[in-house]
């Protein structure tokens, strides 16, 4: 009776019509347009042995398998796997390595990925080799016959540096390696690693595929026949799966991601315009700016700059008037939701790294990150003119 929907998507249907249709099929029992949120924990079996396919739902949820189908296909991959946050996404990938491995990691990366890789997974015999991964001689010098991951953020949370991500995986794969790519922070409607030959994707949907700030969740999206097994198998083992109603939350976020990742662009480009010259700003980190040192490489493999950027203004207590200034920006961890936040990864973000790691990485007490909203632009740039003002 629906078949006409279910086979609404051609083979090369575009980024935007997979956003909102990608794995998702009118519900079979009322025609409901929208995946219903199945809230339940278990399933009814007709006959002992005979049953829908659903059984228990740590195992299977329709709700979060249409938001699997959906992330999986636009971020370009064949299987996704929803978890209840970015970091158990990210944990879930990391039971694929083994006693002995090592891994090579983006010095840049999320704090909480760092406390996770340094003090959780350094117990159980895993070796961590923190590189600067834009500089691809670091990364090269970097692997040992032990090395079975590159894991790469790009841009960098909070300096924004990016990595080259075909030269990144042709790197891992000469030496037998997985490229795990958090692509957290330009969602795959601005950069989809696996075209450029990563193995596995990441994300936190806490931030844009969600967008809205009101969903905890993450994914892993995967190529290979032997991960998505094993990804699958570890979701149902270890059990920290996305809850339906966040699975629904994201399900409704993505189908709004490319409207709001342009508008995203728009605000963060505008606003790093409006930061550089400014006087009390030293140096503003954004890849969208020519004076960024990767922009050209941000614009061959990015569509768009996205809405993150970090600014310095030299000193702690610049940092805090700024912030104590603000009215309209929200003084808030996290990002990529509809409403701008401004947050200071020294002291927020990134305080689970040590102080001498992050004056190494440009992290200083006089950084400020922004994630740009969709608010109207003057209103942004009106409130930022006003806290400027007091610092
Ligand atoms: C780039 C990146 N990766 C992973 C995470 C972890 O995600 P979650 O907070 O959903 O566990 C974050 C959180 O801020 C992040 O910014």
């Amino acid at each position: 009776m629906y078949r006409k929907w279910i086979v609404k998507l051609t083979a090369h249907a575009r980024f935007s019509t997979l956003c909102l249709h990608a794995g998702q099929e009118p519900d079979p029992s009322t025609g409901a347009i929208i995946t219903p949120i199945y809230q339940t924990s278990t399933y009814v079996q007709e006959a002992l042995g005979k049953h829908k396919g659903y059984e228990y739902a740590r195992t299977q949820n329709p709700t979060r398998a249409a938001l699997e189908r959906n992330l999986a296909a636009i971020e370009g991959g064949k299987a996704g796997f929803a978890f209840a946050s970015g970091m158990a996404a990210i944990g879930a990938v990391a039971t694929m390595l083994k006693a002995g491995d090592h891994v090579i990691v983006s010095d840049n990366t999320y704090g909480g990925t760092f406390r996770f890789f340094d003090k959780v997974l350094s117990r159980c015999q895993l070796s961590f080799s923190y590189v600067d991964t834009s500089q691809l001689e670091a990364v090269e010098r970097a692997f040992t016959p032990a090395t079975r991951m590159l894991f790469v953020e790009t841009p960098t949370n909070p300096v924004m540096q990016i990595t080259d991500l075909r030269a990144a995986a042709d790197l891992a794969h000469r030496h037998d390696a997985r490229l795990v790519v958090d692509n957290t922070f330009a969602s795959p409607c601005l950069q989809r690693p696996i075209e450029f030959g990563a193995d596995l994707v990441v994300h936190s949907t806490t931030k844009y595929l969600n967008g809205h700030s009101d969903s905890v969740g993450g994914v892993a999206i995967a190529v290979r026949d032997e991960d998505i097994e094993w990804l699958g198998f570890v979701q149902n083992a270890e059990g920290a799966i996305l809850g339906p109603f966040d699975a629904w939350l994201v399900l409704r976020g993505t189908k709004t991601l490319p409207i709001r990742m342009a508008r995203h662009n728009e605000n963060g480009l505008a606003l790093a315009r409006f930061l550089e010259p400014h006087p009390k700003v030293s140096h503003v980190y954004y890849p969208g700016l020519p004076s960024h040192p990767q922009h050209e490489l941000a614009a061959r493999q990015m569509r768009g700059f996205g809405g993150m950027l970090s600014f310095d203004l030299g000193s702690l207590e610049g940092a805090r008037r700024l912030l104590n200034g603000v009215r309209l920006l929200a003084l808030a961890e996290s990002l990529g939701g509809v409403e701008s936040l401004i947050s200071h990864p020294a002291t927020m973000t990134h305080a689970s790294v040590p102080a001498d790691r992050r004056s190494a990485l440009g992290i200083t007490d006089g950084l400020v990150r922004i994630s740009a909203g969709i608010e109207d632009i003057e209103d942004l740039k009106e409130d930022l003119s006003q806290a400027l003002a007091h610092v």
